[in-house]
């Protein structure tokens, strides 16, 4: 779960993983912003990566397993937007963006081993353009995910958790437990999202 192997075995089953539609926290905070450049780290499939093409973003989508970009390529091809995105295979734990800048970097439901995301997010954050955005959505540390091991439930976080992460010149602007209800093996569940947005002064 933590290491690309086993990401990559999960792309290469049967039928998609994800529903292909684009997350709630990035449909309702990616609307409100001008479509620009966009990085997407943990795009698994790419449904979010393509929903940004489609409102006329350019987007890239990053993510550690190559079997996982492959799925998101094609979906991207299949949508017609295919033109609006490229792909880049990052790990986000030892992620440097090496000069890139982004004016929306954004990733959901990332869940590093050991409390990483604190460091993840102090990563992405060197990626915001001057006057861009990062938003960083993931499950709340949660009783609901009785499914999941004691390690698994560790690697999940408060938005809170993020805030000691953002450098100097960011400001945070969301930083909230989202209500959301998701269907999981046929049942309807209440769960929140971690929310956590933050702007790069210009
Ligand atoms: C739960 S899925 C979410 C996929 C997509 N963001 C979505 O919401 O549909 C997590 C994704 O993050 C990727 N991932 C997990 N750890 C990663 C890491 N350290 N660096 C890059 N990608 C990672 C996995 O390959 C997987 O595609």
């Amino acid at each position: 779960m933590f290491e690309p192997s086993s990401w990559d075995e999960r792309y290469s089953g049967e039928g998609s993983v994800w529903s292909g539609k684009p997350n709630a926290q990035l449909v309702a905070e990616a609307s409100k912003l001008t479509p620009g450049t966009a990085l997407d780290v943990g795009c698994g499939e790419g449904g979010d990566v393509v929903w940004l093409a489609q409102q006329g973003w350019h987007v890239t989508g990053a993510d550690f397993s190559a079997k996982g970009l492959e799925r998101a390529a094609t979906h991207a091809q299949q949508a017609g937007v295919a033109d609006r995105t490229d792909w880049w295979q990052v790990d986000a734990r030892t992620f440097d963006a090496g000069g890139r800048q982004f004016d929306l970097v954004t990733t959901h439901f990332l869940h590093p081993p050991d409390g990483g995301m604190v460091d993840v997010a102090r990563r992405l954050a060197g990626a915001v353009a001057p006057g861009g955005h990062l938003l960083m959505v993931g499950h709340e540390p949660s009783a609901v995910f009785t499914q999941l091991s004691e390690s698994h439930r560790r690697a999940m976080w408060f938005a809170a958790d993020l805030v000691p992460a953002l450098p100097d010149d960011f400001e945070a602007v969301v930083v909230e437990q989202r209500p959301r209800t998701m269907v999981r093996d046929g049942e309807t569940v209440d769960v929140r999202d971690s929310t956590f947005l933050a702007r790069r002064r210009p």
